[in-house]
């Protein structure tokens, strides 16, 4: 049962609403039978580009195309009913222009059945996000460490380290917020800068690698359920080995098979169930 205290389907308001209250539970999900696991667990199912990396084996996200989350956000969808579902826009996508965004947008909304949309980008954004909250479609901003901006940044690191990059972020933040977004995610970034944000702004902060101080937390599933064994990073913490438990369980099956103990008398069939000509 969701915090916001009946069954009915979290809305992108119920979310906005919660700022300051009870953390929002939000994990990534790329497939129906995950969504369905979720969905009764969680505020918020967000169909992450992540995806390029966790179930692709791509090196980053960049590669990501709108077909992709098209395809992934409608599953996702179908395995719901209670949580909040929202789509990634990918690198490409959206960056060119506001309209170029509204196409995308529309397409993820209206092909996915998602309640809304994220995208990257802080001040540079701003424009976009008020071109889209003002058309109809919901918003929830990415500041701090922004994966699709991995070969600018020159790798995958923390910000608001320095107080340019403190200040760089906060303002992100803040752009977005005032440009319409119902909600922020405020990725690798220092744990005071992500807190500052969180008093400073009155929408909600989703913090991965920030501060318990957001007002949500997000971590991709794999990372959680320990099936994505490339790398942990230092904000993951995993609560399940299912990795090692897969690789067992497919061993077992492999030395069953290989010494003829599977299929057991159990697993065939042996009776003849035609009978009357039936
Ligand atoms: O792509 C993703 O999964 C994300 C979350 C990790 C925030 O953007």
């Amino acid at each position: 049962m969701s915090v916001h205290g009946d069954s009915r389907p979290m809305t992108v308001p119920d979310l906005r609403r919660m700022k300051g209250g009870v953390p929002q539970v939000w994990l990534t999900a790329y497939t129906m039978p995950m969504a369905q696991r979720l969905d009764p667990i969680c505020d918020v199912l967000l169909v992450g580009d992540s995806l390029g990396m966790v179930l692709f084996g791509l090196p980053s996200t960049l590669a990501v195309t709108l077909d992709m989350m098209i395809t992934h956000g409608a599953a996702v969808v179908r395995g719901t009913r209670h949580a909040c579902v929202i789509v990634d826009l990918p690198f490409g996508s959206y960056q060119v222009s506001p309209e170029q965004a509204f196409a995308s947008a529309a397409r993820v909304l209206a092909e996915t059945g998602c309640a809304a949309v994220k995208l990257e980008g802080g001040a540079e954004m701003a424009a976009t996000i008020r071109f889209l909250t003002q058309r109809g479609v919901p918003v929830c901003g990415h500041v701090g460490l922004m994966p699709q901006s991995v070969n600018v940044a020159g790798g995958f690191r923390a910000t608001g380290r320095t107080d340019d990059e403190a200040r760089r972020v906060m303002s992100d933040a803040k752009a977005v917020a005032e440009a319409g977004a119902f909600a922020v995610v405020v990725e690798g970034t220092l744990d005071p800068v992500a807190a500052a944000i969180t008093r400073d702004i009155d929408i909600p902060t989703i913090g991965i690698g920030a501060s318990a101080a957001c007002d949500g937390q997000v971590l991709v599933i794999d990372d959680v359920l320990g099936t994505f064994n490339d790398f942990t990073p230092r904000f993951v913490k995993r609560y399940a080995e299912l990795g090692s438990a897969i690789t067992a369980a497919a061993q077992a099956y492999a030395d069953d098979v290989r010494a003829r103990r599977f299929p057991a008398a159990e697993h065939t069939f042996r009776r003849c169930i035609v009978r009357d000509g039936k």
